[in-house]
């Protein structure tokens, strides 16, 4: 397998990670009903069990409990993975040292002396996100964080994280976006290529489009949950065809999930995809792509059909 490196100096990891929005949340989620903590659990250890290290949280998935539950999976073993958490900007923070302080937070959650990567969720205002990268790189001189993130940044965002953070000696390592045979913007608009030449990692959030690329939702059965039901809406409608080739290639390389296609094609574009899992099965499935990869010709039938 090969791995796939996180910024120009940081951890090697397989291609295919873990997203845990879901892990604890009941807002968007159905924590609780659907699934709980041991199905978690087990998911996680089907994970590292396939050789999927990083798993990827923040601090308000869940409102915390998404850290908390990777932190009690991990306690026998910390050194097995590699946590990535978030920072968000909410409005009420004003004060440099809401970072820290939320930092702090997520490390006690997390059960963690350091993390291996920090990112800011989002570039929202008032704050510049200037601002927070100098906290944060005020924490990585703290040996607090190792490696600095963000996520949902546009390419000329990032073009001005790169100059803050080489005021401070330092270079930016991963920008987490949403990115998905349903989701190529980052192509078009030259985000995927700035990251590229700049060693900059691509983690792409929502691989399986939150559900659609595995196959299993249509226009008759829509996701139940409302936010994802509204979200899916007018994406049901034009995915038969993608779908149709995706099924074609799954079986050309031996009866393989429609869903691992989805996440192949993340892996061809050189990005880490973080899907995410609710059990062992959905891990077991999601990490089973990593035993194959997709062709060129493949990737370019996929992308005539997808753009
Ligand atoms: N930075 C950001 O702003 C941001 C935003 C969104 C997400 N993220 C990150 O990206 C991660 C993944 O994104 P996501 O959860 O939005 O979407 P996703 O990974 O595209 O889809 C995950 C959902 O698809 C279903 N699923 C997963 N594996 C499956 C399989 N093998 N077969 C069938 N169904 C499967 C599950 O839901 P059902 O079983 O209910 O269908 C699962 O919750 C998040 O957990 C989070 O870490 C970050």
């Amino acid at each position: 397998m090969q791995l796939i490196q996180i910024g120009h100096d940081g951890p090697k990891v397989a291609p295919i990670g873990m997203g845990t929005w879901a892990w604890g949340d009941t807002l968007f989620w159905s924590y609780g009903s659907d699934y709980g903590e041991e199905d978690l659990r087990a998911a996680y250890d089907a994970s590292l069990e396939a050789g999927v290290t990083f798993f990827d949280t923040a601090e308000v998935y869940g409102s915390g409990r998404s850290e908390q539950l990777l932190g009690r999976f991990a306690a026998a073993n910390p050194d097995e993975h590699v946590v990535a958490s978030k920072f968000f900007p909410y409005p009420w923070r004003l004060l440099r040292n809401s970072l820290p302080k939320a930092l702090a937070g997520s490390l006690r959650r997390l059960g963690l002396p350091s993390l291996p990567l920090y990112q800011i969720h989002w570039p929202f205002p008032p704050r510049s996100f200037a601002t927070w990268l100098h906290a944060m790189a005020d924490a990585v001189e703290a040996g607090l964080i190792k490696q600095i993130g963000v996520s949902n940044f546009g390419p000329r965002q990032v073009e001005k994280v790169i100059k803050v953070l080489e005021s401070r000696g330092l270079r930016l390592s991963s920008n987490q976006i949403s990115y998905s045979l349903l989701a190529r913007g980052p192509e078009r608009n030259g985000l995927l290529q700035l990251c590229r030449d700049h060693k900059i990692t691509v983690i792409a959030y929502s691989p399986l489009a939150q559900g659609l690329l595995t196959g299993k939702y249509s226009r008759q059965q829509p996701p139940r949950d409302l936010a994802r039901w509204l979200n899916s809406a007018s994406k049901l409608g034009r995915l038969a065809p993608l779908l149709a080739e995706m099924q074609r290639i799954a079986t050309l390389h031996g009866d393989k999930p429609v869903s691992q296609v989805a996440l192949n094609w993340c892996v061809a574009k050189g990005t880490l995809a973080i899907p995410g899992a609710k059990n062992a099965k959905q891990a077991e499935l999601n990490a089973g792509a990593l035993s194959w990869s997709l062709s060129e010709e493949e990737v370019e039938r996929l992308d005539a059909l997808s753009g």
